[in-house]
């Protein structure tokens, strides 16, 4: 049995991204849409994305980058499996089996955490409580989505935000004085919000309530102007509340990397919690939202470009649809992200 003192956390071992190869550009979707590049720039910070296709969905995704996130930590196996995703390859079953045989670990636990764009975080605190109960000793925590599928392609509103792509890290076990060792988290949640993003044909309601949806039920309504204040505001009181507990100042900080929703959103939090602008990770120019490959996209995009560096103290912060939101830290590992 582990007693106090020698308990294991879980800790950053290994950091892998992948992104489906086609690219959509602002100018593209302005030859359709009654939008245009400046304004998707100016109001989201986003100038491309890419959308999955030619066979590609949430499981292919999740097995590149849980396989480059394997080969980044130099790790063969893992004890377990969380996927968090809000897009499954199917709505029954779960995508996780699938991907955990695709990498060749038939037999292991493996699950989906659907969070949406918190799902990462929720995924992350999922797959450490399994390293820190005793019950695992390497965890790999994938997020991965085509949310592209719940977009409706003719809505000028949702369509020049999101993107699909994957990230991934290995978790082990190790001691809480380790770079890389994770947490505190914080979670929270909010039913009541609901609709302020969601999808509302194709779950078990509609077979219960037996009344027939419109196609266009099937695709994503959100209420952006109130989601975005929400957005920061939970953020930036989540964030305080992880920094209060692990014992950090905001100016302890040397890495931002929130969910990237919309520029102006991280912007926000960090000028809320008085996170300096150059802090703060930004990649939802070249991915959009992605929402549960979100934040590991942006972690692997800052270790490449240099800007996140070993030794670093990292905030990370999401919020997402459900409502789910929460924030958590960590010191920065040595690691090569592949
Ligand atoms: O991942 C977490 C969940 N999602 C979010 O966090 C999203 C949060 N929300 C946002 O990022 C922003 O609210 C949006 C990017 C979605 C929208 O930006 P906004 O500055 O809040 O715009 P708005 O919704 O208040 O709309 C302003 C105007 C409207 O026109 P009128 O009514 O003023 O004439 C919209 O119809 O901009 C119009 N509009 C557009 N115009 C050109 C909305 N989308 C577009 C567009 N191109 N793509």
């Amino acid at each position: 049995m582990q007693t106090e003192q020698a308990r294991e956390v879980p800790v950053v071992a290994g950091l892998g991204s992948w992104l489906p190869p086609r690219v959509v550009r602002n100018e593209e979707l302005a030859q359709r849409l009654d939008t245009s590049d400046e304004w998707i720039r100016t109001r989201t910070g986003i100038a491309e994305r890419r959308i999955a296709g030619d066979g590609i969905a949430t499981i292919r995704m999740a097995i590149e980058a849980g396989s480059r996130a394997l080969r980044s930590a130099s790790a063969q196996t893992v004890d377990a499996l969380v996927l968090a995703t809000s897009t499954p390859d199917q709505l029954c079953p779960a995508s996780a089996p699938q991907v955990a045989t695709g990498l060749g670990f038939n037999g292991i636990p493996a699950f989906d955490v659907n969070a949406v764009c918190s799902g990462f975080l929720y995924g992350l605190a999922s797959g450490g409580g399994l390293i820190s109960s005793g019950m695992a000793q390497r965890v790999l925590v994938i997020g991965a989505d085509t949310f592209s599928t719940l977009i409706n392609p003719d809505d000028r509103t949702t369509m020049p935000i999101f993107g699909d792509g994957a990230g991934a890290v290995v978790l082990r076990a190790g001691r809480p004085d380790e770079l890389g060792a994770l947490g505190p988290i914080d979670l929270h949640s909010d039913g009541d919000q609901a609709g302020l993003l969601f999808v509302p044909a194709g779950g078990a309601q509609q077979r219960v309530d037996g009344v027939p949806m419109e196609a266009g039920d099937y695709f994503l309504a959100m209420k952006g102007a109130e989601t975005f204040y929400l957005a920061y505001s939970r953020m930036a009181e989540s964030a305080r509340t992880v920094l209060d507990r692990a014992g950090w100042t905001v100016a302890d900080v040397d890495r931002f990397v929130g969910h990237q929703a919309n520029a102006r959103i991280l912007y926000t939090v960090a000028k809320q919690l008085g996170v300096p602008e150059e802090k703060v990770a930004v990649n939802v120019d070249r991915v959009g939202n992605t929402v549960a490959a979100s934040i590991p996209l942006a972690l692997a995009d800052s270790a490449r470009d240099g800007t996140l560096r070993t030794g670093d103290r990292v905030l990370l912060s999401a919020f997402g649809a459900g409502l789910t939101w929460g924030a958590a830290v960590l010191r920065w590992p040595d690691l090569r992200v592949c």
